[in-house]
């Protein structure tokens, strides 16, 4: 997979006030908190037993992937964290060397990096990657782009499809946007909030509504040919009662599919 070596016009001072408290909120060139490298070994363990990842979002790639799926697809995972979709694209037969794996935090990669040395990793905030145009027949990113300012994830859609050869698919998931708000009154309240986590770091993300979603992607030259708000799927789901109910009353994520045009 070629990278466009162009120079990267993203900032470039460093928070050097601080320096010595990298493992309690690491930042990046652009002061956006990253994962550490503990964070990194937390979120490791905790995807392995996620419920969501496992009757969730890894039961509606493996549907809407595997069919698309051959011998010479060329696929970016943006936001591949430790690697979790990176495993999901090697069981469904894409070539290590055709997979490319992008992450901002470099603790994340250096996970993934040991676990799949045959793929290709390379740390960038999205919005600022470069690839060449036409150089991807596929782009997959499982909640990440909830993380994005409208701005940022705007470029991030765009660069997708100038990425992506005609035809080329673009599959994405992220937090259902209603579950950023508590209730109605709130929809349209998009300023940016924060969030612990169970691996430890606290989140930043910039709630979209649906239509900020659809309608980036119907914008940047796709057509949309799926929007799926998933529940828990496959018999063993339900041995754990709590999250069942959890996951399967009210709507938790959006997963979009999309064709360019
Ligand atoms: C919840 S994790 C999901 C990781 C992986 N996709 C998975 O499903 O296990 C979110 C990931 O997005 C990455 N991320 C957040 N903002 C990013 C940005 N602006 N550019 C690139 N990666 C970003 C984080 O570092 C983290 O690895």
């Amino acid at each position: 997979m070629e990278l466009d070596k162009s120079p990267n016009k993203g900032c470039t001072h460093r928070p050097h006030f601080l320096r010595g408290f990298s493992d309690l909120f690491c930042y990046n060139s652009c002061m956006k908190i990253i994962y550490s490298r503990s964070q990194s070994a937390k979120y490791k363990k905790f995807i392995k037993n996620s419920y969501s990842w496992k009757f969730l979002e890894s039961r509606t790639l493996i549907k809407y992937l595997k069919p698309l799926i051959s011998s010479n697809t060329k696929v970016l995972d943006a936001g591949c964290g430790t690697g979790s979709l990176v495993k999901l694209l090697l069981d469904l037969g894409v070539k290590p060397k055709n997979i490319l794996g992008n992450d901002i935090s470099p603790y994340m990669l250096e996970i993934a990096r040991k676990s799949y040395p045959k793929v290709q990793f390379v740390q960038a905030n999205l919005p600022e990657l470069k690839l060449k145009s036409k150089s991807l027949n596929m782009v997959v990113s499982s909640m990440v782009l909830q993380f994005l300012n409208h701005r940022d994830f705007r470029i991030t859609i765009q660069n997708f499809s100038k990425w992506l050869v005609r035809g080329g698919h673009l599959l994405f998931i992220v937090v259902h946007p209603l579950r950023f708000t508590s209730n109605y009154s709130e929809y349209f309240n998009n300023k940016a909030q924060s969030e612990g986590t169970p691996w430890g770091t606290k989140i930043e993300y910039y709630p979209k509504r649906l239509s900020d979603y659809l309608n980036v992607v119907i914008n940047s030259g796709f057509v949309i040919t799926s929007v799926e708000e998933p529940k828990p799927q496959g018999k063993e789901a339900k041995i754990y009662p709590d999250e069942y109910k959890k996951y399967s009353t009210k709507p938790t994520r959006l997963v979009v599919m999309a064709s360019k045009k």
